[in-house]
């Protein structure tokens, strides 16, 4: 139920904080240690490659997730559309592992990699939100997001949750392979979560963003580097999907490649910038726009940040920030739907669950 709130899709944005600390507390045991059903660990340590397989939102966590793992565990890892995989498989390596990333554990286009790959005898794990999903019963392994039922189209709370369980398959591999990291996961994921409940407050603050540089446009484009990448492709996708303003979400050292021939007097321009080996690199970008008429605004970190910066996130964890800066994305998207009278929960010809190919 939607309770006090007009649309499931705030709602289920402000669930964020609980659902992190709920999967900090189901991916404990009683000695506060991270811990991973064995034949998990077992499958992650014997594969020599992982293949990330999703759609949509959900693929955009497996990019982020790509990073987390070959990071932190050091296992090279490739992520791919479900429904280009399909048709296009690449050459795969001796001791492949599956990982199929799903909210609802129902997406055809994935499933039918998975049925695939079954039948070439490999091993699956399903990331869900649906632990009865058929993805889920079809796979080897499963893990669960402990998300709660997600019912708006846009998915948001599947995704930062797709995200945490992610880092921690990842720690949890790094442990079982001996590896020492410089950091505690479960702290670090409850200093999300904080942070995450400092920018569910600032409503306010983004539905003004959001009328200063989205209200009337047709378009918008969403840049950044490394992790920055990642959530900018989100964060086009969300506002796209529900407000219907075309956005395109691009590495920021791709714009000379074509795109910034789209770049008029005007054309907002979001740039995300909480890695600090990029930071200097991204706001290159942001001036080389901004001298073509763009109206840029960034998003940076606490510690990053500099005086013109429109919003900045509290400090996480670097390999953390896609969990709280796509935070203030959805919520821009949120207002810009909500501003041009679109059906916010339900937007037009989306299914929340494509069970179709
Ligand atoms: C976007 C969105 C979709 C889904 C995609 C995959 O907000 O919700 O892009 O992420 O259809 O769905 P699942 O994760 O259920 O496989």
């Amino acid at each position: 139920e939607k309770g006090t709130y007009p649309h499931f899709m705030l709602k289920e944005i402000d669930e964020q904080p609980i659902v992190m600390r709920k999967i900090i507390k189901e991916y404990q045991n009683e000695d506060n240690e991270l811990k991973l059903d064995e034949d998990i660990r077992a499958a992650m340590k014997a594969c020599d490659r992982i293949y990330i397989i999703a759609a949509g939102t959900s693929y955009h966590a497996g990019l982020v997730g790509k990073s987390l793992i070959e990071k932190i565990a050091k296992i090279p890892v490739e992520v791919h559309v479900s429904s280009e995989f399909s048709y296009n498989m690449p050459l795969l390596s001796e001791k492949p592992l599956f990982i199929f990333i799903s909210q609802s554990g129902e997406t055809a286009d994935s499933r039918t990699v998975l049925v695939k790959i079954k039948e070439m005898g490999y091993p699956a794990l399903t990331i869900t939100n649906v632990p009865g999903s058929t993805l889920s019963r079809e796979a080897d392994y499963t893990l669960h997001l402990h998300a709660g039922p997600e019912i708006a189209v846009a998915s948001t709370k599947a995704y930062t949750a797709q995200i945490a369980v992610l880092a921690i398959l990842a720690v949890d591999t790094a442990h079982a392979k001996g590896i020492t990291l410089d950091f505690d996961l479960m702290q670090e994921l409850a200093i999300v979560a904080n942070a995450m409940d400092v920018l569910t407050a600032q409503k306010e603050e983004l539905e003004q963003l959001t009328k200063d540089y989205l209200e009337t446009t047709r378009n918008a484009f969403f840049i950044g580097r490394s992790l920055d990448y990642f959530v900018s492709l989100e964060g086009s996708l969300k506002l796209k999907e529900i407000s219907y303003i075309q956005a395109e979400g691009f590495a920021g050292g791709e714009l000379k490649h074509g795109t910034i021939a789209l770049i008029e007097k005007g054309t907002p321009v979001i740039a995300v910038s909480t890695q600090e080996n990029v930071n200097y690199s991204i706001r290159g970008n942001v001036q080389e726009v901004v001298a073509r008429g763009a109206n840029a605004l960034i998003i940076s970190m606490k510690g990053l940040e500099q005086d013109d910066d429109a919003f900045v996130i509290p400090t996480v964890h670097e390999l953390l920030t896609p969990l709280a800066t796509v935070i203030p994305l959805q919520i821009i998207a949120y207002y810009a739907a909500l501003h041009r009278g679109a059906d916010v929960d339900k937007p037009r010809n989306l299914a929340k669950s494509v069970t179709v190919e």
